[in-house]
């Protein structure tokens, strides 16, 4: 046809990013695609909030039966978090031959295996760049990049609200409840910025990460974590009197005995390039054993920076809709689960 209509299951940080992209855009898009992108419904939970853009009122809805049961929305942006609604959306969606574009990693870190797997069924497209690193394109290196590579190990600043925390108390000597409250006010936070702060978030991206780097179902249990509470009064600056940066790092590995995952704080040495990312930069540096060493390197939270790879996944999406290509993926068969528990 000669017109794409989204619906778009949340208008918070990103999904408010997502519609001033497809708005602002609109003629970019609509070159890149030949046909033009339209918001057609969008879901909410307050109706009576203050929304600041250029969609028509009547494209906001309460109800998600009013997006999900619309015959003319071809595509599903779930961008309003959470776990049971959102996967039951997702499932909803899927069943009924939509394709899906996710920012959720919570829901993808835990059911990620399995709703690919319903995709797959239903032949419709379930993507979810936008789940780990924000605006840095890391699902489709992971995925498409560095397909013929074997990565022996990654390593990464993935959650960007821990990262502005010890940037802002390190840099402008901010205490942690203000940094924490800023990173909140900016966006970056989770809705429960406990996930943010004791590594649960980071720790999800990694599952994430470590099943695409390794062709692997990791799961959360999986992951060794500590939080930013284990970050003792002084070591900012025991750290940086030996030349090295505290950090929230993710590590994950694969040797001949199985595949480590953990989150922890860190020393970074000064020299290394994961100790001068900041603020919500997110960095994830990989080793393969073809390619050396390469850094993706981005903003990893925020409004734009996120939506940004959300409408990148619509945009693909679209493009599988035009060409009667949705949900047609070629899956390389999965490795049988091997993890070193002595790590735990
Ligand atoms: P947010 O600002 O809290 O926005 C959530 C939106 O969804 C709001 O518009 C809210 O409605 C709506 N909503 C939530 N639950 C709903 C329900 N049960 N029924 C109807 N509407 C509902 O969240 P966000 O920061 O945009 O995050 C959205 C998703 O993206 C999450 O999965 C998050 O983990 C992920 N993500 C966020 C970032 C980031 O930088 N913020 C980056 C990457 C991924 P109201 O507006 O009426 O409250
Ligand atoms: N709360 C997340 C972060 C959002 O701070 O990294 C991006 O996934």
């Amino acid at each position: 046809g000669n017109q794409i209509n989204i619906g778009l299951l949340g208008f918070g940080t990103v999904g408010s990013g997502v519609a001033k992209i497809i708005l602002e855009h609109q003629q970019d898009l609509h070159h890149k695609l030949g046909t033009e992108v339209k918001i057609k419904k969008v879901l909410v939970r307050d109706m009576t909030k203050k929304r600041e853009t250029d969609l028509p009122a009547d494209v906001f809805t309460d109800d998600i039966d009013e997006v999900l049961n619309d015959p003319s929305i071809d595509l599903i942006v779930e961008v309003m978090g959470g776990m049971n609604g959102a996967k039951d959306a997702i499932e909803a969606s899927l069943h009924a031959g939509k394709g899906v574009v996710t920012a959720n990693k919570d829901l993808m870190a835990v059911y990620g295996p399995e709703l690919l797997r319903l995709a797959d069924e239903n032949k419709c497209d379930l993507f979810y760049e936008a789940s780990v690193g924000g605006g840095i394109p890391l699902i489709r290196t992971m995925e498409d990049g560095l397909a013929s590579d074997r990565i022996s190990s990654l390593t990464g600043i993935v959650n960007g609200t821990t990262n502005f925390i010890l940037t802002k108390m390190k840099q402008e000597n901010m205490s942690y409840e203000d940094a924490l409250a800023e990173a909140m006010e900016l966006g970056f936070a989770e809705a429960d910025p406990s996930a943010d702060v004791d590594g649960i978030d980071a720790a999800r991206k990694m599952v994430i990460l470590a099943s695409l780097a390794f062709s692997t179902e990791v799961q959360l249990d999986d992951v060794f974590v500590r939080g930013m509470k284990e970050i003792q009064d002084g070591d900012v600056d025991l750290a940086e009197s030996f030349g090295y940066t505290v950090k929230m790092a993710g590590h994950a590995e694969k040797d001949e005995d199985g595949i480590a995952v953990s989150v922890e704080p860190v020393f970074i040495p000064n020299t290394h390039p994961l100790a001068s990312v900041h603020n919500e930069y997110n960095a994830v540096y990989i080793y393969g054993a073809a390619v050396g060493e390469t850094m993706l390197y981005g903003p990893g939270a925020g409004s734009l920076p996120t939506a940004t790879s959300v409408t990148a996944d619509v945009v693909a999406a679209c493009r599988n809709l035009l060409l009667g290509m949705n949900g047609k993926r070629l899956h390389s068969p999965q490795y049988e689960r091997k993890v070193k528990s002595d790590d735990k």
